[in-house]
């Protein structure tokens, strides 16, 4: 099985491509990724200024991760933040190690980030062991992350979801205990989450 990662900006990404991740999704996520047509659903917001990592099988792509970006306030401070997003692997091709190999693409490039605080987002409880194994991600049980301050924004209390976080620029590392014990504010339009 030939498979390796690649990667690209998705806002640079041809229309193949990002015509190639929206069939992908849809398939793991048919109630909630539209299928392609004329035009093709975007994975992530242009603002987000996402990174993808992807890998074919027969010409066909079949695993994906997207890094998102943003900066955020917290306690006043500056932080620009990673996230995983649109982690999914085509269902036919699921439990060969694919998923594994891009997450831990995915988590070596923020890794070798400059200009990366930190990192964080969620994932289902049952999940959280695959994101340890690929990408040393752990779980922060005393960290509650919210899409925004609007009532009925999204949040990880109310979702039944951990928030995984990995600190690594010398900043995040000098502020971990303001890191820790709080409520972390993505500051998203209403219905984004990471
Ligand atoms: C989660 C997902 C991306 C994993 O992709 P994959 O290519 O099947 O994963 P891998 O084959 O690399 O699995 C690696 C390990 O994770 C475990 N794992 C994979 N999917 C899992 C799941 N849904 N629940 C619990 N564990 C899972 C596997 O058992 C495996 O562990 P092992 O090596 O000890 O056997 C894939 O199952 C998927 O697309 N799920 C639906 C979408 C989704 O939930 N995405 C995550 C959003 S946060």
């Amino acid at each position: 099985m030939t498979n390796i990662v690649q990667s690209i900006y998705y806002n640079q990404a041809p229309d193949t491509l990002q015509r190639g991740i929206a069939s992908m999704l849809h398939q793991v996520w048919p109630d909630v990724c539209p299928m392609p047509g004329p035009t093709i659903p975007k994975a992530h917001d242009k603002e987000l200024n996402a990174r993808s990592f992807y890998s074919y099988i027969n010409e066909k792509l079949v695993s994906y991760a997207g890094v998102v970006h943003k900066t955020i306030r917290h306690e006043g401070q500056t932080y620009n933040i990673a996230g995983l997003s649109c982690v999914a692997t085509d269902p036919k091709y699921q439990g060969q190690g694919l998923g594994l190999r891009t997450v831990a693409a995915a988590t070596q490039w923020i890794e070798k980030q400059k200009d990366i605080d930190f990192g964080i987002f969620t994932c289902k409880p049952s999940l959280a062991s695959f994101y340890h194994h690929a990408g040393a991600w752990t779980v922060v049980p005393d960290v509650v992350l919210i899409g925004s301050r609007d009532e009925g924004a999204l949040s990880s209390e109310s979702l039944d979801v951990v928030v995984l976080m990995r600190l690594f620029s010398e900043k995040a590392k000098a502020y971990e205990s303001i890191l820790h014990h709080t409520t972390i504010n993505l500051d998203f339009p209403d219905g984004q989450f990471l």
